[in-house]
């Protein structure tokens, strides 16, 4: 029989810890309690830490100034992903989507952060039998992080990209569906060569040679009054944000998301484009490949597509995709 902890006004947080990392909060949540955040840390020879044998989301609490707490959002979605994720890897399932939610909830009273934040839950693979990283395992762990997350100058000025030399992962070798940490080699790659070359990030095209995404947001074009983004079949993630502006864009304003392959050339010549996605939301991309996108400005469907992710991530209740984070609700539960 395992205890779930859940430190509320019952069950107080550790005594406050000063971190040793600058800019970190004061605690992370590891393995069913919350621990100052220095002491969040899984063995070096753990398959999640070697090898990047993890999976992983990204989510976004929002504060909300009116009600003064922050509300998670499509926080559901999130733990759906996680959960095909960690099916594709066969990884067994520690904690019940309620609890991983209890989880963020706790470790977002803890820190008691009123701004803006990005939480990452992180399951992973613990030490394998010799500590051979290719041996399976059951031996599973989770951690929960959070941290401030303000909005960058490319919320509003927009975004320099660049197209990387480097092809984005396929789902016959690494599946960039499944959201694990290993992945992300690929993105880092992509990502320091644009920053080297003096891009703020770049559009990486798939093994066919069309446009995939960004080593972290998915890519939206306009383009003659369409909006497009490639299929989630060609070597992207599954967007949870670009499904947000799907819904948003038809509700509000009629217009379509077509999902079809994108030429490289057709970037060059579209009216707009935007990246989205959980962390960055929606930044325009002003040039790519030193080409000015429309008018080199941000344009007027990516600033309404903002201006209704905005109000869709701040307005618990207009959507059902909030979820805030409640007030500490003194009680212990045991699991079987
Ligand atoms: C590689 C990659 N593509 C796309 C996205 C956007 O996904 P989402 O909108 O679900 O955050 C992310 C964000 O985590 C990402 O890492």
């Amino acid at each position: 029989m395992r205890m779930i902890e859940e430190h509320d006004a019952a069950m107080p947080s550790p005594p406050k810890p000063s971190p040793a990392t600058p800019g970190a909060p004061d605690y992370a949540w590891l393995n069913g309690r919350l621990v100052p955040f220095d002491e969040c840390v899984v063995h070096a020879r753990s398959q999640g830490a070697f090898w990047g044998a993890n999976v992983f989301e990204g989510l976004r609490g929002y504060w909300l100034e009116g009600e003064q707490r922050l509300s998670i959002f499509r926080l559901e979605d999130h733990l759906r992903r996680l959960r095909c994720s960690m099916k594709s890897l066969h990884m067994p399932l520690t904690y019940s989507d309620e609890e991983i939610a209890q989880a963020c909830f706790a470790l977002l009273r803890a820190n008691d952060l009123k701004a803006d934040v990005h939480l990452c839950v992180v399951a992973y693979f613990g030490l394998g039998a010799n500590l051979d990283p290719l041996n399976y395992t059951d031996d599973t762990g989770m951690h929960i992080t959070c941290m401030l997350a303000p909005r960058s100058r490319g919320f509003t000025h927009g975004l320099r990209a660049s197209i990387s030399t480097w092809r984005r992962i396929s789902d016959d070798t690494m599946p960039p569906r499944i959201k694990t940490g290993a992945n992300y080699h690929n993105s880092r790659l992509a990502q320091h060569e644009a920053v080297r070359n003096g891009f703020d990030t770049t559009i990486l095209l798939n093994q066919a040679g069309n446009a995939a995404e960004t080593p972290g947001a998915c890519v939206v074009m306009v383009r003659d009054g369409r909006l497009v983004t490639p299929p989630g079949t060609s070597g992207v993630l599954e967007g949870i944000t670009v499904a947000t502006v799907e819904q948003l864009a038809s509700e509000h304003r009629g217009w379509t998301l077509e999902r079809r392959p994108i030429d490289r050339t057709e970037l060059y010549i579209a009216d707009e484009l935007f990246v989205c996605g959980t962390l960055v939301e929606i930044q325009s991309v002003v040039e790519i490949d030193r080409i000015a996108v429309g008018d080199g400005a941000p344009g007027p469907v990516t600033r309404t597509l903002q201006r209704l992710y905005e109000q869709a991530t701040r307005t618990p209740g207009l959507t059902g995709w909030s979820t805030p984070v409640p007030a500490a609700e003194p009680r212990q539960r045991s699991v079987a």
